[in-house]
């Protein structure tokens, strides 16, 4: 039996990047996965559509993560559609990357509500379900960012430094209802993300990272599995972070 086989995931963001490699591992992984996007309208109908052609059970859903009232109808649609729901990955985030003197409210609103009140909308709304259960997995994407701050990402760490705190709340106070919350704080990771990003830049970011390489989406998608399987019962309230000390 795969280890995944009758779990029912939910992926914020999953048509593309990092989303999208998680909801790709959880289906392989054998669980049935709903996932949502906001913007990538054709990319998320033609990557349900191929899971589907494998013989995925996949439901993707419009919405805005950064939403409280869109977010809690995702979670019950769900529900509704699979009749359960076990794994909750909050991973839509977005960057609007200024130093702290040209930032303005809207660059500061737009990351603190997509990146971090939305993790906030779906832990609360999916929260509901799994205690019923007595049983969950909460996974948060964060990023390094948080974890060491980065110049220019004021909005941008504050909103992952959040996620961290949230992370470790919950984890506290579902962990007797065996609903087990942690997080990955990658590095670099070769999305849309960082397309942008000045080359030297880059360059300069991958120096410090012991292995000197940028990170695959995959490769993230494979903690998450981790954090999403029975393999991390005993895990809750951790943050693995990419290769920096
Ligand atoms: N790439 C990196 O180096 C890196 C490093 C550390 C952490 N992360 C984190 O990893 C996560 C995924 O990033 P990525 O690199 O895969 O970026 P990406 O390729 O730019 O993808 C971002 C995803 O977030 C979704 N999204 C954005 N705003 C949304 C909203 N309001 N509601 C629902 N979905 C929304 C997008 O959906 P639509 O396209 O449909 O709008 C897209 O699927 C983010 O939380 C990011 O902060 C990335």
């Amino acid at each position: 039996m795969s280890l995944l086989e009758g779990k029912v995931a939910l992926v914020t963001g999953g048509a593309r990047g990092i989303g999208k490699a998680i909801v790709e591992a959880l289906s392989r992984g054998g669980a049935t996965v709903a996932f949502t996007y906001k913007s990538s309208v054709a990319s998320a109908e033609k990557f349900a559509g191929e899971l589907r052609a494998k013989g995925r059970t996949t439901y993707a859903y419009q919405s805005d993560a950064a939403s409280l009232s869109e977010s809690a109808k995702v979670v019950e649609q769900v529900v509704s559609d699979c009749g359960r729901l076990d794994i909750l990955v909050n991973n839509a985030g977005i960057t609007r990357d200024r130093l702290l003197i040209r930032m303005t409210e809207q660059d500061w609103d737009e990351v603190i509500d997509t990146n971090l009140k939305s993790a906030f909308n779906y832990c609360k709304a999916a929260s509901r379900p799994m205690i019923a259960q007595r049983q969950g997995k909460i996974v948060n994407v964060a990023s390094i960012s948080g974890v060491m701050g980065n110049a220019g990402q004021a909005n941008y760490s504050a909103a992952k430094s959040g996620m961290i705190g949230l992370t470790k709340t919950i984890a506290k106070e579902l962990a007797t209802r065996n609903i087990q919350v942690n997080a990955v704080a990658p590095g670099l990771v070769a999305t849309d993300m960082v397309k942008n990003v000045d080359l030297s830049q880059l360059e300069e970011m991958a120096s410090i990272i012991p292995m000197k390489l940028i990170a695959q989406p995959e490769e993230i998608a494979e903690l998450v599995v981790f954090f999403s399987s029975p393999a991390s019962d005993y895990v809750t309230g951790q943050v693995l972070p990419g290769q920096y000390d």
